[in-house]
């Protein structure tokens, strides 16, 4: 089985046909899925629940994407703090820094990153983490602040190979996306060939970012298959290997019920 680590269905791009989105991926192997409210306003947080209450085999990771940092204010976090009590909520994000888009001033990604780490540490939930341009510092802000012990992945990775040791040296986990399939992404398939298998999720942060053969398409959790077939080609193994680690990870990083 195989489980979507970082998907976006909260998104008005599945309203109207979630349930074939689901049985899709169900037929492709995909038998969980992680949903990461954070993607926009922040009723999408709230909407990521719902769809965890739902379905059995949807999660929720709740919290406020850096593009939006500048939006959040004292109620954000009391809204998170109470949202993180249900117990189908597994995970805060996506938070981070994103220095290539700059939507939010760089402080209020910073403030906001470095508070989203303590409150991880607080509630004992991992950090799906979005980072851009940003890799070094993101590193350093959680050596800071998390005090080497905050547990995450770092989502939809496309930073070099030193990076990735950077962050593996940290105990993170890292995520890769339909972005490893691109045909111009020959650096980042190295990166995928050398992160030890019990550290690799996948995802497809779909609605974006389909991979090959899909690519410019709507995205969706099926295509998570894609991700994986494609890092167990660079990894010269078996696709059930990548299948199974990448469930095993990310069931231990997210500590997802049986
Ligand atoms: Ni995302």
């Amino acid at each position: 089985m195989l489980i979507d680590s970082h998907c976006h269905l909260t998104d008005r791009l599945f309203d109207e046909d979630l349930e074939a989105v689901l049985a899709r991926a169900h037929a492709a192997g995909v038998g969980r899925f992680l949903v990461i409210g954070a993607n926009g306003d922040f009723s999408h947080n709230e909407k990521a629940v719902a769809l965890a209450q739902a379905h059995a085999s949807i999660f929720a990771v709740v919290g406020v994407h850096p593009h939006d940092a500048k939006s959040i204010t004292e109620e954000t976090y009391t809204q998170l703090r109470q949202l993180a009590q249900h117990p189908k909520v597994v995970g805060l994000g996506e938070t981070g820094l994103d220095f290539y888009y700059d939507n939010s001033p760089r402080e209020d990604q910073r403030t906001h990153f470095r508070r989203f780490i303590r409150l991880a540490n607080e509630l004992d939930l991992p950090l799906s983490m979005h980072v851009r341009d940003a890799y070094a510092e993101a590193a350093a802000t959680l050596r800071e602040e998390g005090g080497g012990k905050v547990r995450g992945v770092m989502h939809c990775f496309t930073g070099s190979e030193a990076e990735a040791h950077d962050l593996l040296s940290l105990g993170l986990y890292i995520s890769f996306s339909g972005i490893v399939t691109f045909k111009s992404a020959h650096e980042l398939r190295t990166v995928a060939k050398a992160v030890p298998l019990d550290r690799l999720l996948v995802e497809t942060d779909c609605p974006l970012l389909a991979p090959v053969p899909y690519r410019g398409r709507r995205n969706e959790p099926a295509y998570v298959a894609q991700v994986a077939h494609t890092i167990a080609e660079v990894r010269g193994c078996g696709l059930e290997e990548v299948v199974a680690a990448t469930k095993r990870n990310t069931e231990a990083l997210f500590q997802l019920m049986a």
